[in-house]
């Protein structure tokens, strides 16, 4: 087992989630009925991590309490960021926890295998840091490595205009503590943030050792809505079947229901579906690669490549797809006069009919 500890980020605001993250943490998110920040927790543990800081900023109560629901293999502290003042802030802001090396985890990001090996590579090859890299088709939504021609990391940007290649960085990174006087040697970029590429490019300026390594799975970083559904998708591809609840309707591929939970014999569950616990399904249809939480009800409505969050109701609501759904939210065709669509949604929610 590998000694290091981790610090996960789950701070920001998450504003291209709005309006979901006016009330959840970005990170709370559920993809497969799993908060996103439950993935990051474990494959930090699966590294080796015992203590772990998770960086909280304005939602930070319901963070605290959604990862106290859990027994973890680890001793967990909450770290208060406040603003969101860039990601070398937060290492900043963590300095008393981090006296020893340590992988930085973004709370957003998905990986399918994990960072056991990565971690190990870092450990072998005594790096100070080192990042993961991947490739992508758009380059610059990321930050972006240039490497030299014996492979070895030349710079790093933030987002750049025209990326210097296609090697994306992941949001994992693993440090020695010299990442502290590097976070304190930097100024704020042109969006005001203390970008964390620009402290690894003072480590690599200032002669410290930063290697990388490759992922080869696939990896999803959360950012915006349709991102989530991707990342849903991917993990409901591994779904594990097994069926608890009460299910009278047909059920087809591989599809995993919770107990308490009743389908009804006119309705049909094609997978790869998740559905939680205490959900009524009745004269409805869900189709592949939707997950569905607890509480919900699909009465003759169907729903199909979606996230149907806690205690949502879809009731002759037609076909529903590619949607989010938010903890508690209402679709139901309007049956009283006078005619017409009736809404009460928030702020810049979105509603294509
Ligand atoms: O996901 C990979 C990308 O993550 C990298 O390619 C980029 O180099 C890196 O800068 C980062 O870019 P993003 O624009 O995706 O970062 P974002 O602002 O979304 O922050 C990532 C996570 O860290 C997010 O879950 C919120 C959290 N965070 C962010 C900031 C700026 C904090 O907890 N505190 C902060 O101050």
């Amino acid at each position: 087992m590998l000694r290091m500890k981790g610090l996960i980020l789950s701070g920001g605001y998450g504003t291209r989630l709005r309006p979901i993250t006016y009330s959840q943490q970005k990170q709370l998110i559920p993809v497969a009925n799993k908060p996103i920040l439950f993935y990051a927790i474990e494959d930090v543990i699966e590294a080796g991590a015992k203590e772990i800081g998770i960086i909280v900023g304005p939602n930070k109560e319901q963070v605290i309490e959604t990862v106290k629901s859990k027994n973890w293999d680890a001793e967990i502290d909450f770290i208060y960021q406040g603003e969101p003042k860039g990601l070398a802030h937060t290492i900043l802001v963590a300095e008393e926890f981090l006296d020893d090396e340590f992988v930085m985890y973004l709370g957003d990001n998905i990986l399918r295998e994990g960072i056991v090996e990565h971690a190990k590579r870092f450990k072998e090859n005594k790096y100070d840091a080192s990042i993961m890299l991947t490739e992508v088709e758009n380059p610059q939504d990321f930050g972006v490595a240039e490497l030299n021609e014996d492979g070895t990391i030349k710079g790093l940007i933030e987002k750049p205009k025209v990326p210097p290649s296609n090697l994306a960085l992941v949001g994992v990174y693993f440090f020695k503590p010299i990442i502290l006087e590097a976070c304190k040697s930097i100024k704020p970029s042109w969006r005001n943030e203390l970008e964390i590429t620009d402290a690894i490019q003072w480590l690599i300026d200032n002669g410290y050792e930063v290697g990388w390594t490759k992922v080869e799975g696939w990896w999803k970083d959360t950012g915006k809505p349709e991102d989530i559904l991707e990342a849903n998708r991917l993990i409901l591809d591994d779904l594990t079947p097994e069926i608890r609840g009460e299910v009278k309707g047909e059920i087809r591929g591989r599809v995993s229901i919770d107990k308490g939970t009743k389908v009804n014999e006119n309705s049909m569950i094609k997978g790869p579906a998740l559905i939680g616990r205490d959900c009524l399904i009745k004269d409805g249809y869900v189709g592949p690669y939707t997950s569905i939480g607890n509480d919900c009800e699909i009465i003759n409505s169907e729903v199909e490549d979606s996230v149907v969050m806690d205690g949502a109701k879809l009731i002759n609501a037609g076909n529903i797809v590619d949607s989010m759904i938010g903890r508690g939210a209402v679709i139901e065709k309007n049956k009283s006069l006078p005619k017409g669509g009736k809404f009460v949604i928030g702020d810049n929610s979105w509603v294509r009919i």
